[in-house]
């Protein structure tokens, strides 16, 4: 295994930040920065043994840390999807964070507000572990950042592992009650990154209800099941089959969580998806309770190399706790108190057919 480090590029405001390469015993790549703990390059085989790239990106630290990056393979945090009116109360304390969503044009916090995990500095230490090559990112994210209550201190750990996964474990403790929800936000495109869009990609998932929500993406608070419906994926559909049904906005295309069966809290599998050309096929597993299905509706932009990112360039698989799960008691709870320990696991596992 290797683990090689690199100057990758300064930020705005003149902080160094490094890539970290990390190749496991079969040769698969994963590549990550400080910034955002993002991870720029995946590269796995395909049916023929070759690596393709499957994850959307940029090439320059500017892009990620621009107005365009639609959170290209980050971290996010704290909280991951939306608060509606950026709102909520613990022990009668009512928080107010920014409302980002949509540029300000949606009444929500989105991903953790204006400057959420994907735009801060992660300290970054690589390990060699008997799994495969890792990288341990920490971040302490300080009491009122983006008005959040509570020192929340984050250990974010990737590794690639000698079965071409990755892993992904994200543990937090905080010093006051505060509402966490941590996910990645990979933008994957199974042919290969810049190849077209994923509409014949054909997806699974483990799950038979998902949270109806109204016009501004804030879930009713209703438990509904999936079966007749265009989100019905519990036997494997092509993503491209039913999305017109999702044409008009607020969707243009798929943005829905999904409530998965297990809901032990236990790792399971959630999802699979298998490109046609390639062969690649990526199976989810998730200890979370629910998982954000996002097609890149609002893709538009040129990333690696140039190459055009269009609607449907890539798919998100973000495994999370339901969106504004603060303001629905009967959602999984997303509170974590002092003395708790914040922990989930989602592993990306690369196989080919
Ligand atoms: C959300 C989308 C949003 C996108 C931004 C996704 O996680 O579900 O509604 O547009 O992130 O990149």
């Amino acid at each position: 295994m290797v683990i090689e480090k690199s100057f990758y590029g300064f930020t705005k405001d003149g902080t160094p930040i490094d890539q970290y390469t990390l190749v496991n015993a079969n040769g698969a790549m994963v590549k990550i920065i400080n910034y955002g703990g993002i991870v720029t390059e995946l590269w796995v085989p395909d049916k023929n043994g070759l690596l393709r790239d499957v994850v959307l990106g940029f090439d320059t630290l500017a892009e990620f840390e621009g107005p365009n990056d639609p959170y290209f393979g980050c971290i996010v945090g704290r909280y991951a999807n939306r608060i509606a009116q950026g709102r909520f109360t613990i022990d009668g304390v009512t928080y107010q964070l920014a409302c980002n969503d949509a540029g300000g044009a949606r009444p929500n916090m989105l991903h953790g507000g204006v400057k959420g995990f994907q735009d801060v500095v992660w300290k970054a230490i690589p390990m060699k572990t008997p799994e495969g090559p890792a990288l341990r990112l920490k971040y302490l994210s300080h009491d009122g950042e983006e008005g959040f209550p509570g020192n929340l201190d984050v250990t974010v750990t990737y590794t690639l592992t000698n079965d071409n996964a990755l892993k992904i474990e994200y543990v937090a403790t905080t010093d006051k009650p505060t509402v966490v929800n941590l996910t990645n936000h990979a933008y994957f495109n199974l042919e290969g990154e810049g190849s077209g869009d994923i509409l014949n990609h054909e997806l699974m998932i483990v799950a038979d209800n998902y949270t109806p929500v109204d016009n501004n993406l804030i879930p009713t608070g209703e438990i509904a099941p999936v079966a007749g419906t265009p989100l019905d994926f519990r036997e494997p559909r092509k993503i491209g089959e039913r999305i017109q049904a999702f044409a008009e906005p607020p969707f243009k295309g798929y943005d829905h969580n999904f409530v998965l069966n297990n809901q032990t809290g236990e790792l399971a599998l959630a999802a699979r998806v298998k490109a046609p050309e390639s062969g690649i096929v990526m199976e989810v597993y998730t200890t979370q309770p629910g998982v954000q299905l996002y097609t890149g509706n609002w893709l538009d932009l040129k990333g690696k190399g140039g190459k055009y990112y269009g609607q449907y360039a890539g798919f998100c698989l973000e495994t999370q706790h339901y969106p504004d799960s603060p303001n629905h008691p009967n959602f999984p709870s997303t509170l974590l108190s002092p003395g708790e320990v914040y922990r989930q696991v989602t592993i990306y596992k690369f196989l080919t057919e």
